[in-house]
């Protein structure tokens, strides 16, 4: 069953925040997925989930690189992507996001994850972010 958390975001800090709690309690290993549109936080809450890791070096949108490396303090890495301009699954493949995802003790994060669904796993951790005002965000976190 899943379980379904529901935030008010009224800030950047506050959206840095909450991903940086999903992270140390996810730990090493495991996916999450960002669903919004554009501008809705999906990298802010990258950020603040990259700090909750420990990672201290500046986290970017990876949206020309589509994925940005991380090493983790602890081993492992941290992928984030963003899939925006990936066309398809093919496309995806090609640049070896199923390696990325089964690397054991390494994490992803992925902005726009509905271009590659068919390679997802339903234990990935879903995180849907809307906008409600100019500055506040309406967070879900939905865990399978
Ligand atoms: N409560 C809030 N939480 C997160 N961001 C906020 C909030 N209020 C305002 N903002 C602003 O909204 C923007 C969110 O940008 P961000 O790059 O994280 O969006 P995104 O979802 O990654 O978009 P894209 O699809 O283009 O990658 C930032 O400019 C940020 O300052
Ligand atoms: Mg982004």
């Amino acid at each position: 069953m899943n379980t379904e958390q529901k935030f008010l975001s009224r800030s950047e800090a506050e959206t840095e925040a909450l991903g940086a709690a999903l992270a140390r309690e996810l730990g090493s290993g495991g996916i999450v997925l960002l669903n919004g549109d554009l501008g809705a936080g999906k990298t802010v809450f990258s950020r603040g989930f990259a700090r909750g890791l420990g990672i201290t070096e500046p986290v970017s949108s990876p949206t020309y690189t589509i994925v940005q490396e991380y090493e983790l303090p602890g081993g492992g890495r941290l992928y984030h992507m963003d899939l925006y301009r990936i066309g398809d699954e093919h496309a995806a493949l090609g640049f070896g996001v199923d390696e990325f995802l089964n690397e054991p003790g390494a994490v992803s994060l992925i902005e726009w994850p509905e271009r590659i669904r068919g390679l997802l796993p339903d234990t990935a951790i879903r995180v849907e972010l809307a906008h409600r005002s100019e500055n506040e965000r309406e967070i879900r976190i939905i865990r399978p």
